[in-house]
């Protein structure tokens, strides 16, 4: 029996809300979203009550228990070779265990990503006549929060951030406002089966987000442009694994290649309002002393 969008909605709301990557940079905001709201949430990580781990799907079937929607944030990149059918024979699991919303994260310009926003409709389509559940899909710009959560903080607090980046400017977005679309997408009506493609409101070069976070902090902070292949031995000596150094070469090189350099209004069209500024999110992340090294 084919299920109406009413009934999915209701279905969606009922359930538990799974977030997988729930303690990450966007997860963890969506998390406390649900929450305050009152939702019941399941965070899905490996260090999660019930574990989850995208390498074991062993344990993939009781993360899914009872649950209604699910927010889903690929690890360690979704621009990585085989991310897409991993997220495609997740979220087909998810439909078939009775998840009846499915919100996933991917990044712009990424021909993996690109095909798990592929592989994720197709297997909210696939279980057909017995069920179905509407998709969104939120493809996002470099976070902000990769300069206060993520990779960039330990050469900021160091006071040296050298990257390939050349002049290429790119539109953060910020964690905060991806989350309140995903949170948008999960409980509300309307957001079914769209593409949200979110970035911020102004287009920075590397060196210019690292001169706005060094005002916001008042430290002297030098932003060195090094060749990828300087910046891949850099990787190599600080011990970073080959398969990360080969992702961060990808983002930087193929990635990074001015394809998106332009702005997009998803947070507009889904949310009604404008995307936060990176201005905003330097001065609050510099209050709270994150950066002061
Ligand atoms: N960062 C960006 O600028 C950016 C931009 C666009 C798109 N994206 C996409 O966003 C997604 C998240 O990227 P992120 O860098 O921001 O990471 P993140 O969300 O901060 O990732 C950490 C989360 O992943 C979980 N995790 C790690 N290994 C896992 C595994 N094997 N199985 C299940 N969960 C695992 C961690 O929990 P545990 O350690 O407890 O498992 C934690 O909850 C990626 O798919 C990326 O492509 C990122």
């Amino acid at each position: 029996m084919e299920t109406t969008n009413a009934e999915r909605a209701g279905t969606a709301r009922r359930g538990t809300t799974l977030v997988v990557g729930g303690t990450g940079k966007t997860g963890r905001r969506v998390v406390e979203r649900l929450r305050s709201r009152g939702m019941a949430v399941r965070v899905g990580s490996r260090s999660g009550e019930v574990p989850f781990d995208w390498e074991d799907r062993g344990t993939w079937a009781s993360a899914l228990r009872e649950v209604g929607s699910a927010y889903v944030t690929y690890y360690p990149d979704v621009a990585v070779p085989g991310a897409a059918d991993t997220i495609g024979s997740f979220a087909e699991l998810a439909v078939e265990s009775g998840v009846r919303r499915l919100v996933l994260l991917t990044g712009r310009g990424e021909e993996e990503a690109q095909r798990a926003e592929q592989t994720l409709q197709e297997s909210c389509a696939r279980v057909g006549a017995k069920a179905s559940a509407e998709w969104t899909v939120v493809r996002a710009s470099w976070f902000n929060q990769n300069f206060s959560e993520g990779f960039f903080l330990e050469p900021i607090l160091a006071g040296e951030v050298a990257l390939p980046a050349d002049e290429m400017p790119e539109p953060f977005v910020d964690a905060d406002d991806i989350a309140d679309v995903a949170v948008a997408a999960l409980t509300e009506d309307g957001h079914a089966n769209r593409v949200y493609e979110v970035t911020g409101p102004r287009l920075l070069t590397f060196a210019e987000a690292i001169e706005e976070i060094g005002r916001a902090c008042r430290r002297e902070l030098r932003y060195v442009p090094i060749s990828t292949e300087a910046f891949a031995s850099a990787l190599a000596e600080q011990g970073v694994p080959d398969d990360l150094t080969g992702l961060l070469r990808y983002l930087f090189t193929e990635v990074l290649d001015g394809r998106n350099a332009h702005l997009t209004d998803g947070v507009r069209r889904a949310l009604g309002r404008e995307p936060r500024d990176f201005a905003d999110y330097a001065r609050d992340v510099a209050a709270t002393g994150v950066w002061d090294g």
